[in-house]
């Protein structure tokens, strides 16, 4: 019986379980990862649920043309080129609104765009390569962590076999020359494994002949220059195949990279080289060279190779060109002669002969006079005949080009252009003429700046622009016609700035501020000579607090008066200037306005001055009369009659008389005349000169240099001592300050002179005489002067 008790359990459990599983409802496959824009077929078991069922990808129902029901228990979902990143299909009962179940899509790429090439570790042996790069492309967007992994197969080893592993997007497989797996023979193919925890990825495969992907090495170059071209030649491998390469080159210009781009095949046996035709003369050129086999990549570009190009002599273009100046007296003209020189980067010497021929005799080469320049620009002088001007220049030993300029006669009614017109716009300076009526064969240009140098150009139009000039300068444009070998007369054009810049400087000079208004003047000045001419100026003044007020006058005016000001305030004021081509502005001035009209403070002042004047006046005549009044018991001795002073020692001694009719010079002979007795009275005659007279003395013989000495040496204080002893009735005052200027020199017409003289008046009087008592008045001296 209990066999058949297992038995019944069993089919019961299996009845259970296969009820079940009727039952159930599910979606599989669960947990997708597709490539992008793969197919995929999802099913729906349904056997829990009838009727319909629908789908929905993140929410949104799919489409029901893309479902199919097998039977009662399947459906099959089936979507073509799926490309959501991440999804969430879900299967749902049609009648119930139920999810029957679901599942996520997610979607991956394979690697893309996979390259490799052969390339050479060491650039200088090309053997056998020893790198081998691949490189390749694959959208995550994602950071999920993938494992690259390169597998090859060649002819020879035709699986599959790892070479090189990475996690980026790029790797190199180091020292293939050295293993077994790589062949140089035949095609081989590459391809990259992406592999993530979930899924893993093939790259399509890469085929390539070996030779396709061998990159070369550099070349290395070598350039010789010509006088017409340079020759550049490079390093190839002597390999079976057929290489192209580009030589690039270019004027070596710093921080540019040539731009000129030449191709060139090489057939297998043939050497690298390459011409360049048309270099300019005497100028650097960078050069660099890459090639590569047939489909392969290019190599590295070579390293730049700098060279100088010779001097073509057709490159030598002298561009000969003079200016005539006015003639001199003689009729001399000076010319000055400039022309191109060959550029210093050329080598060798250059000697340049300038030739002067009159035009009469050109023909004939006769009479020309030569001078050897040795740099452009060069003077010589011509008369007033025409002239043929010979440039000749020699590079070292050899004739290397020459050219010629025609010297109008100063008489000589010749061509010229008319109409002469400049303007300037943003530094350039454009000029333009009208021909003349015949024809001519071009027109020569120069224009300066300063009058020193010129430069020049030929035009075949009558119009030119004239670049590269000094900003702000004024410039004197002269344009001459030229025809055949002669060249007509030029005209020159009104001198002409490059470019007109702000007007000058505004400087405000004076304010005079009265108590209501003020008096502003201020001037312009322009420290550059192409300075814009003023159209007006304005005025902005105002108070600290109040309204900035203007006033705007014409470029005549240079002051102004402001007007109801309020007195007493602090005013600022400036002045901006206005051309056309800027403005400028002075800097700001404070003033401050008077509290009174300054006309009556100033009535006020002149009446006080009067007043004052009137009461000092009183009071000096007053005093005048006082003094007078002081003077009269003193008896005049001017009046009196003096018979004493008949004594021809005391007409001597009387100095205050004698310097009115005798020269000085006797004066001081007198004082010498009575040396050789001063000795035994030293000390007076100390006492008259203020310091060791006697000493002194016998040193000097010179009278003059004597007293000149005393003279600086006495000092005020000493003097006026002095002169107490000589003239007790002269103002000290007076004394010292004419003692300052005092000379030996100086005779006559000043009061300091008979001071001077008085000292030594007592010493002759103590010598001689006994004393004797003399009075002197300031009256005595007034009417010795005025005999
Ligand atoms: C439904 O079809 C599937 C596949 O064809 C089959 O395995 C399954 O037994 C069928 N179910 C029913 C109930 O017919
Ligand atoms: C070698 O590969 C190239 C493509 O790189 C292909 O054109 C060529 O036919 C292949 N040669 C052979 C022999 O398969
Ligand atoms: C100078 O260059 C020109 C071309 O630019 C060429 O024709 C000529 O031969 C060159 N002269 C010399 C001396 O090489
Ligand atoms: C120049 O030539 C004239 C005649 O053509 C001659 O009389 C004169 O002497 C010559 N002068 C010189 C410096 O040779
Ligand atoms: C330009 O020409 C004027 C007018 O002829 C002349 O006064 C001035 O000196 C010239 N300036 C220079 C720099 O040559
Ligand atoms: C001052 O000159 C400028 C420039 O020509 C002009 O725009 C402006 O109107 C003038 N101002 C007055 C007040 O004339
Ligand atoms: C000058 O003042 C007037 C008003 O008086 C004002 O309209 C104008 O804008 C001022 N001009 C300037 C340049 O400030």
């Amino acid at each position: 019986m209990y066999p058949f008790l297992v038995l019944f359990i069993l089919v019961v459990i299996s009845s259970i379980c296969k009820g079940q599983h009727a039952n159930l409802c599910n979606v599989i496959p669960k947990d997708l990862y597709i490539e992008m824009g793969s197919d995929i077929e999802v099913l729906c078991q349904t056997s829990c649920a009838s009727g319909k069922i629908f789908w929905t990808l993140n929410s949104r129902p799919i489409d029901e043309s893309l479902s199919n029901v097998i039977n009662s228990s399947l459906t099959v979902l089936s979507l073509r080129t799926f490309t959501h990143h991440n999804a969430t299909l879900q299967c749902h009962s049609a009648n119930t609104q139920q999810i029957l179940g679901g599942t996520t899509i997610r979607t991956y790429t394979k690697p893309s765009k996979l390259s490799c090439f052969f390339h050479y570790k060491n650039q200088h042996v090309d053997v056998v390569p020893h790198l081998f790069t691949c490189k390749w492309e694959h959208q995550m967007n994602s950071s999920l962590k993938i494992h690259y992994t390169v597998l090859y197969a060649s002819l020879l080893r035709p699986s599959y076999t790892e070479i090189c592993s990475s996690y980026v997007t790029t790797c190199t497989s180091k020292d293939i020359d050295l293993s077994d797996k790589v062949h140089f023979f035949g095609n081989a193919s590459v391809i990259v494994r992406a592999k993530a925890t979930a899924w893993e990825a093939y790259s399509n495969p890469y085929e390539f002949d070996h030779y396709d992907i061998l990159q070369m090495i550099r070349p290395e170059v070598t350039v010789t220059a010509f006088p017409d071209h340079l020759l550049v030649e490079w390093t190839r491998s002597p390999s079976t195949r057929t290489c192209h390469c580009q030589v690039k080159y270019g004027k070596a210009v710093s921080d540019r990279t040539p731009e000129n781009v030449q191709s060139t095949t090489l057939d297998p046996s043939q050497k690298g080289e390459y011409t360049i035709q048309s270099v300019e003369s005497c100028t650097h050129y960078n050069i660099l060279v890459r090639c590569a086999l047939d489909k392969a990549p290019w190599s590295d570009w070579s390293r730049e190779t700098t060279v100088l190009t010779k001097l073509n002599k057709s490159d030598v273009k002298l561009h000969l060109w003079r200016k005539v100046a006015e003639p001199k007296k003689n009729a001399i003209r000076n010319v000055h002669i400039m022309w191109t020189e060959i550029p210093s980067t050329c080598q060798g010497t250059f000697t340049y002969t300038i030739q002067q021929t009159p035009y009469k005799n050109y023909m004939t080469g006769a009479n020309s006079t030569g001078s050897l320049c040795y740099s452009s620009p060069c003077d010589i002088d011509v008369n007033q005949d025409a002239h043929r001007i010979n440039l000749t220049v020699f590079h070292g030993e050899i004739l290397l080009t020459e050219d010629s300029v025609y010297v109008p006669a100063t008489v000589e009614s010749l061509l010229k252009v008319t109409d002469l017109q400049t303007s300037n716009l943003k530094g350039v300076i454009l000029v333009s003429w009208k021909a003349p009526l015949q024809p001519v064969s071009g027109y020569m240009i120069d224009w300066t700046h300063n009058g020193n140098q010129y430069y020049w150009k030929e035009s075949k139009y009558t119009n030119t622009r004239l670049l590269d000039l000094l900003d702000k300068k004024p410039y004197n444009i002269t344009v001459t016609p030229l025809f055949g070998d002669k060249t007509g007369h030029g005209t020159q054009a009104l001198q002409i700035c490059s470019r007109v810049g702000n007007p000058g400087n505004v400087t405000i000079i004076s304010v005079e501020a009265k108590d209501k208004s003020a008096i502003l003047s201020w001037s312009t000045r322009s420290q550059e000579e192409c300075s814009g001419a003023v159209i007006n100026y304005t005025v902005f003044y105002g108070t600290q607090k109040g309204p900035t007020l203007n006033v705007t006058v014409d470029y005549t005016k240079q002051d102004l008066c402001l007007k109801d000001l309020d007195p007493d305030t602090q005013y600022s004021v400036y002045v901006k200037a206005t051309a056309l081509t800027g403005t400028s502005k002075s800097s700001e001035r404070l003033f401050k306005t008077k509290r009174y009209d300054p006309r009556l403070s100033m009535a006020l002042g002149v009446g006080g001055s009067i007043i004052i004047f009137l009461v000092l006046s009183l009071g000096l005549c007053c005093a005048i009369q006082w003094k007078k009044f002081r003077e009269k018991p003193v008896p005049n001795p001017g009046h009196s009659s003096v018979a004493l002073w008949s004594s021809p020692s005391y007409q001597k001694g009387m100095c205050h008389f004698q310097p009115f009719s005798n020269p000085p010079k006797s004066i001081y002979d007198q004082v010498y005349t009575v040396e050789p007795q001063r000795a035994p009275t030293s000390a007076l005659a100390t006492d008259c000169n203020g310091n060791q007279a006697s000493d002194q003395a016998e040193e000097h013989t010179d009278p003059v240099i004597h007293l000149s000495l005393d003279a600086e040496d006495e000092k005020p204080v000493e003097l006026v001592e002095t002169q107490h002893l000589c003239c007790p009735g002269e103002s000290t005052s007076l004394l010292s300050s004419g003692n300052s200027s005092f000379t030996p020199y100086r005779s006559q017409g000043s009061v300091e002179t008979p001071a001077k003289q008085c000292k030594c008046v007592p010493v002759k009087q103590l010598e001689k005489t006994a004393p004797v008592t003399v009075y002197v008045t300031l009256d005595m001296f007034e009417q010795g002067q005025s005999k």
